[in-house]
């Protein structure tokens, strides 16, 4: 009786471990979504990410930096490495310093992160009306609410309410702390065009690129879920042998 319940109990918690949801309590109620992603068994969906990465590009790319991810690291959501030399390409970025001392311009490799939009920080305030656009790699990972609160704030502009004390230059976004925030609704219907048939909505917009930065603040997510599960079904059968073994060592003993 008290090895059936001390069973359960073991695996309650390593059923929590591995289920690794956000369980933080949020002001205003998050637009919550089935991703892929979620849950034990949580798998990428690879042409939404695709599509997400082409959204990242063509908009996001502009204000915000992902300087943890690399275009080699692009392999990762499928695309091939010539697809990937020739995006790096696309960029310039400054190295050095050569023998002579100088820094100089050149194209970007696959080996190198994903190049800033801003050389600096002052001058992406500048560019900004004084508020920084974060950089995003992680920023799945550093909100409460995670891929949910991505893709509620990217649904969640709308007009000032009459009586709000609004500041110049802000938006007013429901889910945004403060609920006034200094980022233009990036995405509308069409700002891209999907090369795969899917229509170009907001919330299909919205929907993919929150995928693809869930993938850039977690790449290697669904080798940690399958290891996961797979100690998980390891540790069942161990105890299931070991159940077996206690059965017949004591098996004389009264
Ligand atoms: C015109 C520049 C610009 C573009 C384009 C842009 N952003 Fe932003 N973004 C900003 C600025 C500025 C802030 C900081 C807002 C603030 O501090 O009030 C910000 C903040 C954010 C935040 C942080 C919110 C928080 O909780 O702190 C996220 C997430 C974000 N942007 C996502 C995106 C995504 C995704 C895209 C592309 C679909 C995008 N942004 C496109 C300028 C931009």
């Amino acid at each position: 009786m008290l090895n059936k319940l001390s069973i359960k109990i073991v695996l309650l918690f390593l059923f929590l471990g591995v289920n690794n949801s956000h369980s933080a309590s949020e002001k205003m109620e998050l637009i919550e979504q089935n991703w892929p992603f979620n849950g034990v068994f949580g798998r990428f969906d690879k042409s939404s990410l695709q599509r997400g990465y082409l959204v990242y590009k063509e908009v996001c790319a502009s204000c915000h930096g992902l300087k943890h991810v690399s275009y080699r690291d692009l392999t990762g959501i499928g695309l091939t490495k010539d697809e990937i030399k020739s995006i790096a390409g696309e960029y310039i970025l400054m190295d050095g310093p050569n023998d002579e001392g100088e820094m100089f311009e050149r194209e970007a490799k696959p080996s190198d992160k994903f190049v800033n939009p801003y050389e600096n920080d002052n001058q992406a305030r500048l560019a900004n009306n004084g508020a920084y656009p974060p950089d995003l790699s992680l920023m799945v990972k550093a909100r409460a609410g995670g891929a949910d609160y991505l893709f509620s704030l990217l649904n969640g502009y709308k007009d000032f309410p009459e009586d709000f004390e609004a500041s110049d230059g802000m938006y007013y976004n429901e889910y945004y702390p403060g609920k006034q925030i200094a980022m233009p609704s990036p995405i509308m219907d069409d700002i891209v065009e999907y090369n795969d048939g899917t229509d170009a909505t907001h919330v299909q917009i919205a929907r993919d690129v929150t995928s693809f930065l869930a993938w850039t603040a977690e790449p290697e997510l669904e080798e940690r879920k399958s290891l996961g599960v797979k100690t998980l079904f390891f540790l069942i059968l161990l105890t299931i042998m070991l159940l077996g073994v206690k059965r017949k060592v004591w098996k004389d003993v009264n």
